[in-house]
C-alpha cells in the first residue's frame, strides 16, 4: 500500500494535470495557450506520491440545462491515474474528496467505463445515440430547401452567432452543457492534426427569412473511392436546431450530400426525430448507450432547482455514503408554480440510494424502472407512479459533447 495524499492543484500546473490524464487514457497530450486558460486549478484535485503526480480529476465550471431550468453543474473531467499505482484507492480518494467539496448541487461527467462512477452515487441519467446511416438507402423526405437558407461561417463569425441558439437548445432539452466563450473557442477548434484524415470542419447555418440564424451543423467530409464509383463519408458532429424547419433543412442538406454513402452522428437523443424525416428508417443504425452520469451532491438544493411535469408532494428517504448531509427524508412538494424540498421527520413514501436520484434527475429514465432491482422501495402506495410522472420530462435528456 502506497501513502500518498491528495491537494488542490497549483496555477502552473495544467500541464502535469494534462500529462497524466493523456497517460492514463493512452494518448500524448499536447497542452495548448487555451486549455491552460481553461484550467481551474482551484477545482483540480493532485493525488501525489512525494514529488510525483500520481492521479488527478478536475471539475468544471458551466451550466446544464435539467427538466426545466438551466443550472450550475460541476462538470467533472481529467480523472486518471498512473497505471503503476492503480487500485490502491487513489481514484476513490479523488472523488470523494470532490464531491464533498463541489459547491454545485449536481456534478455530471462522460464515463470512460460504465462500471466505474455507479459506486461513488453517480447514476447514468441520460442515454446517447450513435447513428451510422446509409445515405443509398435512406431516401429523406423532399423538403423544398429556400435558396438562401443555407450558409457557412468562419470561426469568428460562428463565435458571434452560434451560442444563442446552443442557449435555446438548452432551454428546450435537458442535458445540453453551456459554453462561455473561451470554451466555445476550444469547441471550434479545428487542428489538422486531429482531423483523422477528414476535411476541415464545415460551419453550416440554417437562416430563416429574417436572416437569423435557426440552426447550425458543424461537420466534416471523408473522401473515399471504392472500385465501384465514390462512397465519401460525412461526420456531423454536432447538430442544434432548435426551430423546425432549421432542423428539416439541416438534415436533409447533410442525408443527400453528393458523393456520399455513409453519415456519421454521435450525440442524437434517444427521442432524436431523424427518423421522421427519411422514407426509409432502417438504413439508420442505431446503437444507444450510456451517455451522462449525474451525481446529486446536495439533495434538497437540486431538487429545488428543476421543474416537475406533474404536481408532487412525496417524501424520499435517501441514503448517500459519501455526502452524510444527503443521507435522510425528504419533502418534496411542486406545484406548477412553486417548488420546495425540505428535510422532515414525516415517513418515508420512497427510500431510495442516492444513485438513483442521479439517474432520474434530467427526466430520462422512470423512477419505476428501478422498483424491480430494489433501488427503490415504495412504502406507501400509489407513490411510485406518481413521483415517477413527475420526475419524467416529456423530452429525452442529451448530452452533445465529450468533455
Ligand atoms: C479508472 C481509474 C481512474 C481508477 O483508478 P484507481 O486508483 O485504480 O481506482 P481505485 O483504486 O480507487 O478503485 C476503486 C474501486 O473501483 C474499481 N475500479 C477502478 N477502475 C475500474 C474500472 N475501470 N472498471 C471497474 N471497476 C473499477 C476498483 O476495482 C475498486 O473497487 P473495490 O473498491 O471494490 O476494490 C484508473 O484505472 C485509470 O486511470 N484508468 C484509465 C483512465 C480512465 O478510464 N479514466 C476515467 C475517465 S472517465
Amino acid at each position: 500500500m502506497t501513502d500518498f495524499e491528495v491537494r488542490v492543484a497549483r496555477a502552473d500546473e495544467h500541464d502535469v494535470a494534462s500529462g497524466v490524464f493523456g497517460e492514463a487514457m493512452m494518448f500524448d497530450a499536447t497542452p495548448s495557450e487555451l486549455g491552460r486558460q481553461l484550467f481551474e486549478p482551484e477545482r483540480a484535485l493532485m493525488a501525489t506520491d512525494g514529488a510525483e503526480v500520481i492521479g488527478t480529476t478536475r471539475a468544471l465550471t458551466r451550466d446544464l440545462s435539467v427538466p426545466g431550468a438551466v443550472v450550475d453543474a460541476a462538470h467533472v473531467t481529467g480523472v486518471g491515474v498512473r497505471a503503476t499505482y492503480r487500485r490502491r484507492g487513489v481514484m476513490s480518494a479523488l472523488i470523494g474528496r470532490q464531491l464533498r467539496e463541489v459547491q454545485e448541487a449536481i456534478a455530471v461527467l462522460w464515463a470512460s467505463e460504465p462500471a466505474i462512477y455507479g459506486r461513488f452515487g453517480y447514476g447514468a441519467a441520460a442515454w446517447g445515440t450513435n447513428y451510422e446511416i446509409d445515405l443509398r438507402r435512406v431516401g429523406p423526405t423532399d423538403d423544398r430547401i429556400r435558396p438562401g437558407a443555407l450558409g457557412v461561417l468562419t470561426v469568428d463569425e460562428a463565435l458571434k452567432e452560434l451560442p444563442t441558439v446552443l442557449r435555446r437548445a438548452q432551454e428546450q432539452r435537458p442535458g445540453v452543457s453551456g459554453r462561455s466563450e473561451l470554451r466555445w473557442q476550444g469547441h471550434l477548434e479545428d487542428k489538422p492534426d486531429d482531423r483523422n484524415g477528414r476535411t476541415a470542419r464545415q460551419i453550416l447555418v440554417h437562416r430563416d427569412e429574417a436572416g437569423t440564424i435557426t440552426g447550425y451543423a458543424l461537420w466534416r467530409g471523408k473522401m473515399n473511392w471504392v472500385p465501384t464509383g465514390p462512397a465519401n463519408e460525412v461526420l456531423v458532429e454536432e447538430l442544434v436546431a432548435p426551430d423546425p424547419t432549421a432542423y428539416r433543412v439541416l438534415w436533409q442538406h447533410l442525408l443527400t450530400m453528393d458523393l456520399s454513402a455513409k453519415l456519421g452522428y454521435g450525440y442524437a437523443a434517444v427521442d432524436e426525430p431523424l427518423q421522421q424525416l427519411v422514407s426509409t428508417p432502417t438504413a439508420l443504425e442505431r446503437r444507444v448507450g450510456e451517455s451522462l452520469w449525474l451525481r446529486v451532491t446536495d439533495v434538497p438544493r437540486a431538487l429545488q432547482q428543476r421543474q416537475y411535469a406533474v404536481p408532487v408532494d412525496v417524501v424520499l428517504d435517501v441514503t448517500d455514503d459519501l455526502i452524510e448531509t444527503n443521507t435522510g427524508r425528504f419533502r418534496l412538494t411542486a406545484d406548477e408554480s412553486s417548488v420546495t424540498c425540505e428535510r422532515t421527520d414525516a415517513p418515508a413514501d420512497l427510500s431510495l440510494p442516492i444513485g438513483t436520484l442521479g439517474a432520474i434527475y434530467l427526466g430520462g429514465r422512470p423512477l419505476t424502472e428501478f422498483a424491480p432491482t430494489g433501488r427503490v422501495t415504495e412504502h406507501t402506495p400509489a407513490t411510485l407512479n406518481r413521483a415517477t410522472a413527475a420526475f419524467n420530462w416529456p423530452i429525452a435528456p442529451v448530452s452533445l459533447e465529450v468533455f
